[in-house]
């Protein structure tokens, strides 16, 4: 499968010949601290000079092995053919004419294949933007313009971005809202269910949520509900079961848009296209984005055609929003998950990670949890015996692993989890090598 959908024929091996980062990674965070605002932060400062398969090469001839996929973007693996080739012969054709003063068929062809495609057989629509956070700002615009209602609902660890908006609507302050606001009105935030701290079943977790929702915001005011079916950001928090059903009913019963954020769990990642087909969840309103375009800047909010076609010509858009070179990255890449069976490669991803954590967690009391889906995996550390969240555990692993050679993330409201994105082109090897450096820097620390 690497040689179908790897990218560069990179040697799929984890090869170090200078410590991380290099010198000449040095030399390049260096001028990024001279020219780059401050704000813009790195994870591993590692100049990047060619990635695909399951590794990354830097500037210093390092090979590091992806865990991370750039935030579970390159599904389909670094500059996947199909998807080199899509965007080779678009640049050659025209590079932008903006869709909402002269269209093309490639951003319609994308909007065909994500009706089809999302969750539910009924008639959908689609319009494409560039970023995650501006699918969701326009599906909150989209469900306030149709129901005419202003309150949105978001949840305890929700991510949503780093506009304005999707600001407000994250939970977590530092780094994301932390002397940025004042943020927009009528966000309103209720519990999530978050099963390793609440112990609560999906329908009585739904039941503390909807209660709050009444009391406190009211259905009547109420335009969206929106949540990530696999928190992300959050700490890779899978709802138990029976929760996003028993909220989707809820909002379809009081009039109330069930907007369902795939940003980060869309397109093959979780061992589905979607996550919300795990437990049949049909949102009135998806927002998609990071895994549809093989890396390039594309994003799109997907949904029933009565809502979507409820605001006026001319109320949706931007300049590049589904730029003809992001659509043909698009379809090529929608192609390979479909083609190359990346859903069962996500499983299969999935289980190796699942089965090594478990193994590893039965002498490691520090594993407080190990849950997700597919290919989106995480463990949770705590104190020993306990479950108070151990960051600076998590911090040490993310810096021993990056020593290493091993682009890993963390995240989690208390910055206590570590997650595991791999692109779906790694090898099992690689990925076996990268979660044996997880252990060994557990094991050190
Ligand atoms: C669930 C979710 N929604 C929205 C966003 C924002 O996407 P972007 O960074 O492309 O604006 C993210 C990014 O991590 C996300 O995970």
């Amino acid at each position: 499968m690497v040689d179908v959908i790897g990218g560069p024929s990179l040697p799929q091996e984890r090869k170090l010949v200078t410590s991380i980062p290099g010198p000449k990674s040095q030399e390049i965070t260096a001028r990024k601290q001279a020219a780059v605002a401050a704000g813009v932060g790195a994870s591993l400062p590692v100049s990047i000079v060619a990635a695909g398969g399951g590794v990354m090469v830097d500037v210093d001839g390092n090979s590091l092995i992806d865990l991370g996929s750039g935030i579970a973007v390159t599904g389909v693996g670094n500059s996947a053919p199909r998807v080199v080739e899509a965007v080779t012969a678009q640049v050659q054709q025209f590079t932008h004419t903006c869709f909402t003063v002269t269209p093309y068929e490639g951003y319609i062809a994308v909007a065909e294949k994500l009706n089809e495609l999302t969750p539910g057989d009924h008639e959908k629509r689609s319009a494409l933007f560039n970023s995650g956070a501006e699918a969701v700002e326009n599906a909150i615009k989209i469900a306030r313009h149709y129901t005419k209602k202003d309150a949105v609902v978001v949840f305890d660890h929700a991510y949503h971005g780093r506009t304005n908006l999707t600001m407000g609507m994250t939970a977590k302050n530092m780094p994301y809202k932390d002397g940025f606001g004042p943020f927009a009105p009528e966000v309103y935030r209720v519990p999530t269910s978050y099963p390793y701290r609440d112990g609560l079943t999906g329908a009585e977790a739904a039941e503390v949520a909807i209660t709050q929702i009444e009391k406190q915001v009211g259905a009547s005011n109420l335009a969206a509900i929106i949540i990530e079916p696999i928190q992300g950001e959050g700490g890779f928090i899978a709802p138990a079961e029976g929760f996003l059903p028993a909220l989707q009913e809820w909002a379809t019963a009081n009039g109330v848009v069930f907007i369902l954020d795939e940003v980060q769990t869309g397109f093959a990642r979780t061992g589905d296209l979607f996550a919300a087909n795990h437990e049949g969840v049909v949102p009135d309103l998806v927002t998609t984005a990071k895994g549809i375009a093989g890396g390039l800047p594309l994003s799109a909010v997907t949904g029933r055609a009565e809502i979507m076609d409820s605001a006026h010509a001319g109320g949706l858009g931007g300049t590049y929003a589904g730029s003809p070179i992001a659509c043909a990255a698009a379809l090529a890449t929608i192609e390979t998950y479909q083609s190359e069976n990346l859903t069962e490669r996500a499983r299969e991803i999935g289980a190796i990670i699942e089965e090594f954590f478990g193994e590893l967690a039965k002498g490691d009391d520090r594993i407080g949890d190990i849950r997700g889906r597919g290919a989106m995996q995480a463990i949770e550390l705590v104190e020993p015996g306990s479950k108070t969240p151990n960051a600076t555990l998590t911090g040490a692993i993310a810096k021993h692993a990056g020593e290493q050679g091993v682009v890993l993330l963390t995240c989690g409201t208390y910055g206590n989890v570590i997650r595991f994105l791999p692109p779906l082109s790694i090898s099992d090897e690689l990925l076996r090598e990268g979660l044996q450096i997880v252990a060994d820097a557990l094991a050190a620390n």
